[in-house]
């Protein structure tokens, strides 16, 4: 019989107040996906309209889709009125001040990877839950608990959207995997656990030329293969949505990179450290894997802004080694 996803949590985090509210917001976040993953179905329009722009621009200065704000909404909807203080996310500028007796923060991309719409492609959401630090409730004072280093965090993972529903999730005791059965999210046998080196690599090649000497120089012995210094061939893939990279890096080992590099605005990388590097990093360490942002750990970066970018270099940790002593 397949563990479900309530029982799992149950069973590690129904001791205490503070689990208990973990608990019950992942399972409103597992009810908004299911919400999100029915909605990019054809569900009954002309076409399916979730890709389409609606005038309006993201923190990134994006356009916002249907169903960027779709995927906000439902989260929104679906944890009013519980455990979570202050919510923060991709599609809000600002902090949404919640329930003044909750326990918790909540940091999500609601809908990650939202160019592969339109094209029938993975996305997903991302999440990060830390623990509310401050009593006051107010913007400023709950804006520094979301800056707090991703070390902090309780709990962490991301939704896929794709020919399966799943979810990639830790409460700080390694990592589990769920997949939507009918209505009710069941783990997975298989136990995410990243090897110490991988033979896949995932970058958006078409930047190359933008790269610092590091990144070159490392993208270059993985494409020299056996001949070169790493004596191995390597694959590479690239979906161009972090949550479904992500996924396949625990899949199969290896390494991701979004590094910084010389075009406008990518001096500190493309992905957010609060609601994309931070989550991804939980889970990765808690595989056995590294994230870093290419000097250092990710979760040991204290943020300075919601919205702030960080290079991520994650996945099997002697890749991610080797990347940094480039
Ligand atoms: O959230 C940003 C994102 O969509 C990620 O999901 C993905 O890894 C990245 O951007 C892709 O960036 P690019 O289009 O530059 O390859
Ligand atoms: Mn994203």
């Amino acid at each position: 019989m397949s563990e479900s996803l309530t029982n799992y949590l149950s069973c590690s985090l129904d001791q205490n107040q503070l689990g208990i509210a973990i608990k019950d917001t992942i399972l409103s976040l597992g009810d908004a996906s299911k919400q999100i993953a029915f909605s990019l179905s054809k569900n009954g329009l002309p076409d399916n309209q979730m890709g389409v722009p609606i005038g309006d621009t993201n923190s990134d200065g994006d356009f916002k889709k249907a169903l960027d704000v779709f995927a906000d909404e439902a989260i929104i909807a679906e944890i009013a009125n519980k455990h979570v203080a202050a919510y923060f996310s991709e599609e809000q500028d600002k902090v949404l001040l919640l329930e003044p007796d909750g326990a918790l923060i909540l940091c999500t991309d609601p809908l990650d990877g939202s160019s592969n719409i339109d094209n029938n492609l993975s996305v997903g959401t991302i999440f990060s839950i830390l623990p509310r630090m401050n009593d006051r409730f107010e913007a400023k004072y709950l804006e520094n608990d979301a800056l707090q280093p991703g070390v902090s965090q309780l709990a962490s993972g991301f939704f896929i959207y794709g020919p399966q529903t799943t979810l990639m999730l830790t409460i700080g005791n390694g990592v589990a995997a769920f997949i939507l059965d009918k209505d009710e999210f069941v783990k997975m046998q298989w136990v995410p656990k990243l090897p110490l080196h991988g033979s896949q690599f995932a970058i958006n090649m078409s930047n190359t030329r933008f790269w610092s000497q590091k990144a070159r120089d490392y993208i270059q012995k993985c494409l020299d293969g056996l001949d070169g210094s790493f004596a191995k061939n390597y694959n590479m893939r690239w979906c161009g949505s972090l949550v479904a990279d992500s996924w396949r890096i625990f899949r199969e080992g290896g390494i991701f990179l979004y590094p910084e590099d010389r075009r406008k605005n990518y001096d500190t990388g493309r992905l957010r450290l609060v609601y994309e590097a931070n989550p991804i990093a939980f889970l990765v360490e808690q595989a056995g894997g590294r994230a870093s942002n290419g000097k250092r750990e990710i979760l040991k970066i204290k943020p300075r802004a919601i919205h702030e970018r960080v290079p991520l270099i994650f996945g099997s940790k002697g890749d991610v080694i080797n990347y940094e002593s480039q």
